[in-house]
């Protein structure tokens, strides 16, 4: 048997999204308001599912305080009141970086998290933009 347990979390960010091989009038059209050269904020909302069996000695999946300091230290800490594309290489497109769309945010999340995780644990994670737009990504190539 496999049982899911869940943590939610949050962190505060602001972000750009845009193409720098665009022009300006493009960034404009596919990306709307989120091109604002000025940035704006979301609060993001990142639930982490981690599915497994049931530890017959502790009754646990997984520590729900270790999940919730390891997405502190590797998430929460480091993003929480910054900068995505101006405080991040990872999402610093001059820096090679990805946009900092929810999609990859919560790529970037998954990959951050998942080596701290013994591997039989499956994880997967929700991230909230805003209470109406979220996504959801398991690792799945
Ligand atoms: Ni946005």
């Amino acid at each position: 048997m496999a049982i899911t347990v869940a943590k939610r979390v949050t962190f505060n960010s602001a972000h750009r999204l845009y193409n720098p091989h665009w022009d300006n009038e493009t960034n404009d059209r596919i990306f709307g308001l989120c091109n604002n050269p000025s940035f704006h904020g979301h609060n993001y909302d990142l639930i982490i599912k981690v599915k497994g069996p049931i530890d017959p000695i502790t009754g646990f999946v997984v520590d729900v305080k270790e999940l919730k300091e390891l997405a502190e230290k590797y998430i929460c800490h480091k993003y929480d009141h910054t900068n995505l594309n101006l405080d991040h290489p990872e999402f610093n497109q001059e820096q090679g970086g990805v946009n900092p769309t929810v999609e990859n945010i919560a790529k970037v999340c998954y990959d951050a998290l998942r080596p701290h995780l013994p591997k039989h644990l499956k994880l997967s994670l929700v991230l909230y933009e805003t209470p109406r737009n979220f996504v959801e990504y398991d690792g799945e190539e």
